[in-house]
């Protein structure tokens, strides 16, 4: 280090013409207008554009599925547009879906009451729905993505993401079902596995069975901010889960109430192995994604969820909201937030808007 000379060194204050007249001072807006105008980068589209600091693109969007096993589609009442896709149309959409520039889908069944059973069999069986539709699109679309939902409600008879023993859902139990189950998914070719059933250590545990069977490349993107929300109720509808579910999940869902504990939730699943994190819902929960972006700077992914698009989806189809624009604000408020990724119904429709823009 080069040694400054010592003689009678100024304050810095007290150096003529070192600080700038107020006038100039950027915090000082009466001083600032009118050399400083804002509006002049707003007065053309193209300036818009170049200072634009987020943009929502196809890439980043994740398209949530719903299968059933039987054929053709089957619309979802309290989600217009949204329908049920018999795997005989399945590989169709997924293709539309990457031909429009989507990265990935999720897969969400529709499972028959006869299937629902307290131990929750149908949830690590390697031929149901879920593995069977993850086959056929990993074979026609290998370079999609490909994600599967890790939790026991659409298998249980008790609507529950876990197991229910005595009116209680117990943890430590759960943990050994839903490792098999994220199993037989990454077995049938899934490339990420997304832990939404909010029992503690489940991250840790399923990283420890895809590891001891080889499948040290199947990813995790756990659901670690996931609230105890009434925004889910149309996704209930849609897998068939709502009428069976007894009582709330209010003991393992997090408290809307809460947002330093999504904190503690995120830090834990990162230590347990957790690829990438995820907060759910979007939009009433904003403040959350901001937080862990800023916090843990990892890849994190916002759920905008069904009763999100079904407010919007309402509101439009009342003519309330311009459609086409109320869904794009939607989106452009998670990269706002910092969500690097969102899943979203609405991402074929995005993707469309963006390559007609
Ligand atoms: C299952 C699961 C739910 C959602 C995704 N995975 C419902 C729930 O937790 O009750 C909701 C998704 C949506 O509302 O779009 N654990």
């Amino acid at each position: 280090m080069t040694q400054l000379p010592k003689k009678d060194p100024l304050p810095l204050r007290a150096l003529p013409d070192a600080n700038p007249p107020a006038r100039e001072d950027q915090s000082d807006h009466m001083g600032a207008f009118p050399r400083v105008r804002m509006r002049r980068n707003r007065r053309a589209a193209w300036v818009r554009g170049m200072v634009a600091e987020n943009r929502v693109a196809a890439e980043d969007l994740i398209w949530p599925i719903f299968v059933h096993d039987g054929s053709g589609r089957t619309p979802v009442q309290s989600m217009p547009g949204v329908d049920r896709l018999g795997l005989d149309c399945l590989v169709d959409a997924v293709g539309q879906g990457a031909e429009l520039g989507l990265s990935a889908v999720a897969i969400f069944p529709y499972t028959e009451d006869a299937l629902k059973t307290s131990d929750c069999r149908e949830a690590v069986n390697p031929d149901n729905l879920v593995c069977r539709a993850v086959r056929q699109i990993k074979q026609a679309f290998p370079d999609v993505g490909v994600i599967c939902d890790v939790a026991l409600d659409p298998y249980n008879a008790d609507g529950h993401d876990g197991l229910v023993r005595e009116g209680r859902i117990v943890n430590d139990e759960s943990l050994d079902l839903l490792c098999r189950q994220a199993l037989v998914q990454a077995q049938a070719g899934c490339d990420v596995v997304a832990p939404s059933d909010m029992m503690d250590g489940r991250v840790g545990a399923v990283r420890q069975t895809l590891d001891g069977a080889g499948l040290t490349d199947v990813g995790i993107i756990a659901y670690a901010a996931k609230y105890a929300s009434c925004f889910y109720g149309p996704f209930r509808e849609a897998v068939g889960s709502g009428s069976s579910l007894k009582g709330d999940k209010k003991t393992y869902q997090m408290d809307p109430a809460n947002s330093d504990e999504a904190l503690r939730e995120v830090a834990l699943d990162l230590q347990e192995g957790a690829d990438m994190v995820m907060i759910k819902p979007g939009m009433p929960y904003l403040d959350v994604i901001r937080r862990v972006k800023d916090t843990f700077a990892v890849p994190t992914a916002a759920y905008q969820v069904s009763g999100e698009y079904a407010m919007l989806k309402a509101a439009a189809a009342n003519g309330w909201l311009d459609n086409d624009k109320a869904v794009m604000e939607s989106l452009l408020s998670f990269k706002r937030a910092g969500a690097d990724a969102v899943l979203t119904y609405l991402a074929p429709e995005v993707a469309s808007l963006l390559q007609r823009r």
